[in-house]
């Protein structure tokens, strides 16, 4: 029996799907890259904003004509089902099974019984997937789940809707999960949470967490997304500096720069908190990478709100930004409670502005690299150009090597010589 999985989304749904992935094959079924070879095809899906779901739930119906034999059964899994829930079934009889986030070992059952339709939404206070080891699908980093949901409902957000609240690891299960990475030889570990700084298990924060697998000795690099601003402290900060193996990269949604919007947002942070949150940072990282997501046309957002997320663009000088239009998605706070009054050219033109004040930004940034020397893994080769090696520094900028053919999992030392729009260009010093 052969399956096929596809994924949308966060870190979150790749690390589920590797869960996932894991189950199935412990029934005996064997991964294919080809849906119409599949007996069982999955898609797991986000409902982050409007077009991630359709994105999702248009490509599952693209995969209905494979069910002409009846033996083949289609798989919804991940945000949208928690979302959509019964009507996702009304409107889509033919998906034989709709899974949330939390339901993901009701495979086990749904494989032996073979009773379809089958659906379960319900969402867990405990679900970690404690147990199950991903069944990984990169041997350059390793994810690592320290935290599910999340609790801070900001209003325009789904996110709380479609994974329950707030739980967190055991510290020592982290560790054993990172130990096996290690054994892998996977170089590179990713902690991953809805809020992942808001870790907390047994009076362990999320510093401990940072400092314990750092000190695991086979382990290269360690990343971890996504922190919430309003539940950093400095000793986070401090055990980045301390330990060289925590990339110095911090993924900090700012989402928007005024207090006006960020109170309606539900934020939890003004602008002069996140701007003074920045400066510690900076105080104690000087090379700090700084990334951002931002949000325009967030309800009632006013030329002068949005005004001021340009204003803390420029004061904060992101190294990079993911920059979304507002979606409203029914459910969450604002779409209750407020008007999706912004048209959808204003809302387009300040995308197109903040966007290229952020491609300045990253120009700037990319251009005080050139002559530096930095550590990359070697992930692959350049899509262009397929002679030439490519990899990631600690600050996440992918660099081109035009000298040298490292392999794949190596780190080598190269000398940033030059940029091209936003990629980089160096030669290997080995
Ligand atoms: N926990 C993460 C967010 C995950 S969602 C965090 O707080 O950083 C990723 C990003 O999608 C958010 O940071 C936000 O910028 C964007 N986003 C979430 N809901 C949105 C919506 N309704 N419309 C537009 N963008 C949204
Ligand atoms: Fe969504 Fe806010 Fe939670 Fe991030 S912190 S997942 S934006 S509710
Ligand atoms: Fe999307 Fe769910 Fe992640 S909505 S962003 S897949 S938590």
């Amino acid at each position: 029996m052969k399956y096929y999985l596809e994924t949308y989304g966060c870190q979150m749904n790749e690390a589920d799907s590797e869960i996932v992935a894991q189950i199935i094959e412990r029934k005996g079924y064997r991964r294919t890259d080809e849906p119409q070879k599949a007996d069982l095809i999955l898609v797991n899906s986000c409902t982050v904003r409007e077009k991630a779901e359709s994105r999702a739930i248009a490509r599952l119906s693209q995969f209905k004509g494979y069910k002409k034999d009846p033996e083949v059964k289609l798989g919804l899994l991940g945000c949208a089902v928690e979302r959509g829930k019964d009507k996702i079934k009304e409107e889509y009889p033919f998906i034989d099974i709709l899974l949330g986030p939390d339901s993901y070992r009701e495979f086990d059952k749904i494989l032996e019984e073979a009773n379809y339709p089958y659906q379960n939404f319900s969402l867990s206070n405990k679900e970690l997937y404690e147990g199950i080891s991903p069944q990984r699908t990169s041997d350059l980093n390793g994810w690592i789940s320290i935290m599910r949901g999340c609790n801070q409902f900001c209003s325009y957000c789904i996110v709380p809707y479609t994974r329950g609240r707030e739980r967190s690891k055991p510290l020592d299960t982290i560790l054993k999960e990172a130990e096996e990475i290690a054994q892998e030889g996977i170089p590179q570990i990713t902690l991953i949470g809805q809020n992942v700084n808001a870790y907390d298990y047994a009076d362990k924060g999320f510093g401990d967490v940072l400092e314990e697998v750092a000190r695991i000795k086979d382990i290269e690099r360690i990343r971890y997304i996504s922190p919430h601003p309003s539940d950093f402290n400095t000793r986070m900060i401090e055990i980045m500096a301390e330990y060289d193996k925590i990339c110095n990269h911090i993924h900090l949604p700012l989402q928007a720069g005024s207090n006006r919007v960020l109170e309606k947002m539900n934020r939890n942070y003004t602008k002069e908190e996140f701007l003074d949150l920045v400066e510690n940072i900076r105080s104690i990282i000087p090379e700090v990478a700084l990334t951002t997501d931002i949000i325009v046309g967030f309800p009632g957002e006013k030329e002068e709100d949005y005004q001021e997320t340009l204003e803390v663009m420029e004061k904060v000088e992101f190294d990079n930004a993911f920059m979304f239009q507002y979606s409203s998605r029914p459910g969450t706070y604002a779409a209750k409670n407020m008007e999706d009054d912004i048209p959808y050219d204003i809302k387009n033109r300040r995308l197109e502005e903040v966007s290229s004040l952020q491609r300045k930004h990253s120009l700037e940034k990319n251009e005080q690299l050139i002559g530096q020397n930095k550590e990359v893994l070697i992930e692959g080769q350049s899509k262009k150009n397929k002679n030439e090696p490519v990899g990631r520094t600690e600050e996440d900028k992918l660099v081109i090597i035009k000298s040298g053919q490292p392999d794949k999992g190596e780190f080598i030392n190269v000398k940033i010589k030059d940029i091209a729009g936003v990629s980089l260009f160096g030669t290997s010093l080995e």
